[in-house]
Formats: C-alpha cells, structure tokens, sequence
C-alpha cells in the first residue's frame, strides 16, 4: 500500500537532466521522454507472472520462462502522456492502448474531461497509466476514478517528475496504486506548476509555445 519507486539509475537521471534543460527541443525532448519510458518500463513489469515454457534451441531442449499470458493495458493521459507509449511498446508489443484525454482548467487548476476511449476489456488488464507529469495530482486521480468506475483493479501509475502534493493527492484516494517516478520534485507553484520540473510537458513535446 502507498508505494512510490523513484528511479535512481544513472541513465534514467541523465536524460531526466536533459528533458529538464530549457534549451532542449521539442525532437529531442520526445526522443527522451520515449527512452525514459521504455528504461522505466523494465522496472514497472518487474512483478509480471512468468511461466516455464519448453523450446529447442539449435543444440538441444531447454525449459524457459516466458511472461504467462498476463494482459496488459497502457493508458496515456492526453496529451503529454503520448510521448511515453511508444517507450513502453517496443517492451510490450501485445499490450492494448486507451486514451484519457484530460486538460488542466488553468484557473481552477482541476482537470476537465474531453476524451475516453478503453480496450472493451480493461477490467481484466494489469494497467499503467502514463503521464509525465504527477502536479497536484488532479488529473492522475481522475484517470484512476474512471478506470476503477470500469472495472479495473490492478493500476500502476508512471510518471517522469512528481511533486509531494500529487503523490499525497493520489495515495490519498487510491493507495492501492502503485507510482513509479524519475523523480520526486520540491513543491508546486502558485500555477500549479511543478518547481523546478521542465515546465509544460505537453508544449514542449508537441511544441505548442
Ligand atoms: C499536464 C500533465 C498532466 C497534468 C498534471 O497536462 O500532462 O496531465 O497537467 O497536472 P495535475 O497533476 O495538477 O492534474 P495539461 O493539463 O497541461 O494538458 P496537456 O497535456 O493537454 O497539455
Ligand atoms: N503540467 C505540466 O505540464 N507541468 C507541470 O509542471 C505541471 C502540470
């Protein structure tokens, strides 16, 4: 209950400096949020169920073990969540893809709803939500309300950079969910802005500003 991994491997803190750098562009920016996720996804399918399984291989018969059937689901939150999929297919080519498309009211601060679409059968997946961005914890939670309200019991959330305030908000609620994090953050800004994060994950993927 209430687990946070906060990635430590150098490869995962050096491109995490990259990302954080202001002078990074927008190709680079998503050619690192790609490599991040795909790092990350070793550890986040550490507990997957493995099978034994008997091949031959060219000298002979050897019993292997294979990941048993277990089905996966990766759910994005649109739209920084987008730049991680990729990173986490190239592991998991079987795993099914749903979207949730949340945007920030930048006044508020809560998230609004604009877009959901599932596999049919999300509540028999392990899922991992990605977004790289874990703020104040508004949109995480949103997500994990809608695929609980669907059926779902297993859900992992995976994130870049975290501040306290959106671990505290998710846990809060929903402790079951374990997250996975690049790094855990000083604190938000009155914008609600993650200090000293990377800015907007969404803009500077999709160079939007
Ligand atoms: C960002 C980010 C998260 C959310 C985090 O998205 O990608 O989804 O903010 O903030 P929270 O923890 O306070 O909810 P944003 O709302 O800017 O939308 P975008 O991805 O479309 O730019
Ligand atoms: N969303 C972002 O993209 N960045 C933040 O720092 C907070 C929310």
């Amino acid at each position: 209950m209430k687990k946070v991994f906060v990635f430590d491997h150098p490869l995962i803190q050096h491109k995490l400096a990259l990302i954080r750098d202001e002078n990074t562009g927008a190709k680079e920016f998503r050619e690192l949020v790609e490599e991040l996720a795909m790092l990350m996804a070793y550890e986040v399918t550490r507990d997957l169920p493995l099978e034994e399984v008997e091949i031959k291989t060219p000298i002979g018969p050897c019993k292997a073990r294979m990941i048993s059937g277990k089905k996966i689901g990766i759910v994005p939150i649109l739209r920084a969540g987008l730049g991680m999929v990729n990173g986490l297919l190239k592991l998991i080519p079987a795993a099914k893809v749903g979207h949730i498309g949340l945007y920030r009211d930048p006044e508020t601060l809560k998230p609004v709803e604009y877009y959901c679409k599932l596999p049919q059968d999300v509540h028999e997946r392990d899922l991992i939500i990605l977004d790289p961005m874990l703020a104040t914890g508004g949109s995480a939670t949103m997500a994990v309300d809608y695929l609980k309200e669907r059926g779902a019991s297993s859900i992992k959330l995976m994130c870049l950079i975290a501040a306290p305030e959106g671990i505290e908000a998710v846990h809060s609620k929903h402790p079951d969910v374990d997250i996975y994090t690049a790094a855990v953050d000083e604190r938000l800004n009155d914008h609600g802005y993650i200090v000293p994060g990377l800015g907007d994950a969404g803009d500077r993927l999709f160079g939007t500003k």
